[in-house]
């Protein structure tokens, strides 16, 4: 496979997460045929303005944004010091472990702080699959200086009704395993959780 196909598969995994196969494929290939001279690169600043007006003939402008910076993102993988992801679907949970993972190799996290990151991830990720339907999850470093790892998991659904039983250890999570809100508590080094029947943010840090 030629490295232009591959970026096509890339950039056709992320444009169907937004639109249908079908309309990813012709976004695709109308983007590619309106900016020729960025066939074979990473995705160049021509090809993403096209892609972003075809998206925007399907989706809202928050959606094309999100999208575009999904494909951006993918020309640049090794320089991840941020990253930002809409959780809409199932499989959207593993690519934020991934996504977990690709941003502390590029911090030169612990291997055993990127088990803890990988996993508070993931917890948080099924949990706005499963109660929210969506949301969006932010990582970052905590600060220029600062070992540290700041995750961010938002969604607008309904809220956590019982989540002082939930913090206080008297509710018994699906799995048992406690590896729900109160495991991603105990893993993290700072924990914060606000929720309300407009939606739940919760922000963690982990130090490394
Ligand atoms: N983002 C959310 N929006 C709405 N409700 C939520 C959200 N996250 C969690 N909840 C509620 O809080 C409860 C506790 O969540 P927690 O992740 O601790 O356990 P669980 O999801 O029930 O089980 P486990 O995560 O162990 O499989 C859930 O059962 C759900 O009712
Ligand atoms: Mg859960």
């Amino acid at each position: 496979m030629s490295e232009a196909q591959q970026d096509d598969k890339a950039l056709l995994a992320v444009l169907g997460r937004y639109v249908s196969p079908t309309r990813a494929q012709s976004i695709l290939v109308r983007a590619r045929r309106e900016s020729p001279g960025a066939r074979g690169a990473t995705p160049a600043t021509q090809l993403m303005a096209r892609l972003a007006e075809g998206l925007r003939m399907f989706c809202g402008e928050a959606d094309t944004r999100a999208a575009v910076a999904e494909l951006t993102r993918l020309g640049s993988p090794r320089k991840v010091e941020a990253i930002e992801l809409e959780l809409r679907i199932e499989a959207d949970i593993a690519r934020a472990r991934l996504a977990a993972r690709d941003l502390c190799h590029a911090l030169g996290v612990s291997p055993l702080v990127v088990q803890k990151l990988a996993t508070i991830v993931s917890e948080l990720a099924r949990n706005i699959i499963s109660y929210a339907g969506r949301g969006q999850l932010a990582l970052r470093q905590c600060g220029p200086a600062r070992r540290c790892v700041h995750v961010e998991a938002r969604d607008q659904g309904p809220g956590i009704v019982n989540l002082e039983e939930i913090l206080g250890g008297r509710y018994k999570s699906r799995s048992g395993l406690g590896l729900g809100i109160l495991g991603t508590k105990r893993l993290a080094d700072q924990f914060r959780i606000d929720s309300s029947p407009a939606g739940t943010r919760v922000e963690v840090e982990v130090n490394y």
